[in-house]
C-alpha cells in the first residue's frame, strides 16, 4: 500500500503511513500561469494500491480535479488499485432538486469519483435523505467516524456534560455521542431561510444547572447554526458553552466570530484549523486495515 497525499491531505497522509508503517508520498501539485494544474507523482506506481488522501475544503473545484487528475495517472502508470481517503468529501447535501434545473451536485461528483476510483472511504459524510454512502457513490464506499474521538474528548476534558444537538439531522453525532457517554441530550430544531439566516427552536425545557454544555455537530460553516444555538442555550441558564465539530471549515472568519461570542470551539482534523484538537488520522489507518 502506498499513500500518496494530494495538495488538501497532507496534514494527515503522513501520520496514516506512519500509523500504517506504509510508504508515503506527497503528491507534486502547481499551477501555470492561467491556473490549470499540474500534477505529477514522485514515486513508483506499478502494481501498486495507491491511497489517495484529499480533503476538500477551499478550493474544493480544483481539489476534485487535481483527484481525478492523479487517479487517471496513477492507472495510466501501471497502479493495481486506487482509493480515495477524504477526510472532508463536498458537496453533499445538495442530494435532491428541490428547485426545477438545480444541479444534484451530490450525485454528480460522486459520479465523478466512481469513474476513476476502485474504492472511497469517507469520514463521517453529510447524509440526510440517504443514509448510506452506498446510494450516493456505486463503487465500494466506506463512511468513517470520529464520533468514539469525540466522547472520548468529552470524557477526558469536560465534567458532568450535557449534549446538545443543533438540528434534526445533528442526531446522528450528538445523540450518538450521548449515547457512547451514557449521558443526556437533547436534539433542537432548526429551520434555515439561507446561507446566513438560521433560526434554531428547543422543543422541549432541559435543565441545565450544574452541567457543561457540549452542542456536538458534524459541521461548522458559517457559524450561524452554533451561534443561534448558543443564544438559546445561554437564555436557559448556561454558563460556559462548548462546541465539537467533525468538520471545521469556518467560512468567512467564522472561528472568530465563534470565538467572540466565548463558544469554546474543538474540531476534528479532517480540515486544518486553529480549532482541531482531534486527530482522525488513526480512525482512518483502521478503517483502511
Ligand atoms: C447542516 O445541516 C449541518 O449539519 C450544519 O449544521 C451546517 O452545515 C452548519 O452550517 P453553518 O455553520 O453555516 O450554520
Amino acid at each position: 500500500m502506498l499513500i500518496v497525499s494530494c495538495s488538501h491531505g497532507r496534514h494527515l497522509g503522513y501520520l496514516i503511513a506512519k500509523r500504517l508503517k506504509a510508504r508515503h508520498s506527497n503528491l507534486i501539485v502547481d499551477k501555470f500561469p492561467d491556473d490549470e494544474l499540474y500534477i505529477r507523482f514522485d514515486c513508483e506506481l506499478e502494481n501498486k494500491d495507491i491511497i489517495l488522501v484529499q480533503s476538500f475544503y477551499r478550493n474544493i473545484s480544483d481539489c476534485i480535479i487535481e483527484v481525478v487528475f492523479a487517479a487517471r495517472a496513477a492507472q495510466e502508470s501501471g497502479a493495481r488499485r486506487v482509493a480515495l481517503v477524504a477526510p472532508y468529501f463536498p458537496y453533499l447535501r445538495q442530494d435532491k432538486r428541490f428547485r426545477k434545473g438545480e444541479a444534484v451536485s451530490q450525485l454528480i461528483t460522486a459520479g465523478l469519483i466512481d469513474k476513476y476510483f476502485n474504492a472511497v472511504y469517507v469520514m463521517d459524510p453529510h447524509l440526510h435523505r440517504k443514509n448510506r454512502l452506498h446510494g450516493v457513490f456505486k463503487i465500494k464506499a466506506t463512511k468513517l467516524t470520529a464520533n468514539p474521538l469525540v466522547a472520548g474528548y468529552i470524557k477526558n476534558h469536560i465534567k458532568n456534560p450535557v449534549i446538545i444537538g443543533p438540528d434534526e439531522e445533528s442526531y446522528k453525532w450528538a445523540r450518538n455521542v450521548a449515547d457512547m457517554l451514557g449521558v443526556e441530550s437533547r436534539i433542537l430544531k432548526k429551520k434555515r431561510y439561507s446561507s446566513y439566516h438560521v433560526q434554531v427552536k428547543l422543543n422541549k425545557k432541559i435543565d441545565l444547572k450544574e452541567k457543561n454544555v457540549v452542542i456536538v455537530d458534524d459541521i461548522i460553516s458559517t457559524g450561524h447554526t452554533i451561534l443561534e444555538t448558543a443564544k438559546i442555550l445561554r437564555k436557559l441558564g448556561a454558563k460556559k458553552i462548548n462546541c465539537i465539530c467533525i468538520h471545521g471549515i469556518f467560512a468567512n472568519d467564522a472561528l472568530n466570530k465563534l470565538k467572540k461570542a466565548k463558544i469554546n470551539i474543538i474540531s476534528t482534523n479532517t480540515i486544518p484549523n486553529k480549532a482541531a484538537k482531534i486527530d482522525v488520522s488513526g480512525v482512518i489507518a483502521e478503517g483502511l486495515e
